[in-house]
C-alpha cells in the first residue's frame, strides 16, 4: 500500500472513536484531511467540530460540517490528529504543518487523543524529524543559541522563499540533531524559555490511542 492509502485507511478507522451527537476535535495535516473526508459521510450524526487550524476549518466547512470556537466547548470527548513522530509511550512530535499551538490547545481540552499515522511515523526515540517550535520573532536568535547549547541546529521555517507566518502570526523554528529521550522533561524545560509559544513535543498531551497504518492493516496501539 502507498503512504497515501495508509493515511486513508487510518482516517476512516478513526470514525469509530467519534461520539455520536457530540462535537469532535479535529487536527491538521494530510492524514487528518482523510479523516475529515470520512467524517463528512457521518456528518448528520455529529454536532460539529472544533478545529486546530484555518486549513482544517476551511475543509470542514466546505464539506458542511459546523465548526465551533474552542471557547464555546468546555470539554471534548475525543481529539483526532496526526503526528510527525510517535514513540512507544504515545509521546509525539507534531507541527510539521505549523499548526502545533492550536493542536495542543484542542488536545488539552479533550479527554482522549487518538493519533492517526502511517507506520513511517513510529520511532523509538523522538528527534529524527526536525522538531517544530512556534516562537515570537524577537526571540529568534536567542532561541537558536539555546538549542545550539543542547546540541540542536535551529532554523527559521520558510514557505515559498519567505519566512512562514503561522495562523497565530508567529514564526516556526525547526530543530535538528536532538535526541529527546525524556519527552516530559524536555517539553517542560523548553516551554519555559521566554519567546517559545509552543514546543512540538506532545508529552503532557500525549496520545491515548494510535491507529497505525501498516502493510497488514490498521494496528491499534493503546498507551
Ligand atoms: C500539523 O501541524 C502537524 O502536527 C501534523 O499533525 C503532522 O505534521 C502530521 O501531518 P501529516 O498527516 O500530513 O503527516
Amino acid at each position: 500500500m502507498t503512504q497515501d492509502e495508509l493515511k486513508t485507511l487510518v482516517g476512516q478507522a478513526a470514525l469509530q472513536y467519534v461520539v455520536p451527537g457530540e462535537i469532535v476535535g479535529v487536527g491538521t495535516g494530510s492524514t487528518v484531511n482523510k479523516f475529515i473526508d470520512a467524517l463528512a459521510t457521518i456528518k448528520d450524526q455529529i454536532k460539529g467540530a472544533v478545529s486546530s487550524s484555518v486549513a482544517s476549518t476551511e475543509r470542514l466547512q466546505a464539506l458542511g460540517i459546523p465548526v465551533f470556537d474552542s471557547n464555546e466547548v468546555a470539554e471534548l470527548s475525543v481529539y483526532i490528529d496526526g503526528a510527525d513522530e510517535i514513540d512507544g509511550q504515545g509521546h509525539m512530535v507534531k507541527g510539521g504543518g505549523a499548526a502545533l499551538t492550536r493542536e495542543k490547545i484542542v488536545a488539552a481540552q479533550s479527554k482522549r487523543f487518538v493519533c492517526i499515522a502511517d507506520e513511517s511515523k513510529r520511532v523509538e526515540v523522538l528527534g529524527k524529524f526536525p522538531l517544530p517550535v512556534e516562537i515570537i520573532p524577537m526571540a529568534t536568535e536567542r532561541l537558536v543559541r539555546q538549542f545550539a547549547a543542547m546540541g540542536g541546529t535551529a532554523s527559521v521555517r520558510l514557505k515559498d522563499g519567505q519566512t512562514l507566518v503561522t495562523d497565530n502570526g508567529q514564526h516556526i523554528l525547526d530543530v535538528t540533531g536532538l535526541q529527546i529521550t525524556d519527552p516530559l522533561a524536555f517539553e517542560a524545560q523548553v516551554s519555559q524559555w521566554p519567546g517559545v509559544v509552543t514546543v512540538g513535543v506532545f508529552a503532557f498531551q500525549k496520545a491515548s490511542v494510535c491507529l497505525l497504518g501498516t502493510g497488514e492493516g490498521v494496528k491499534t496501539l493503546e498507551f
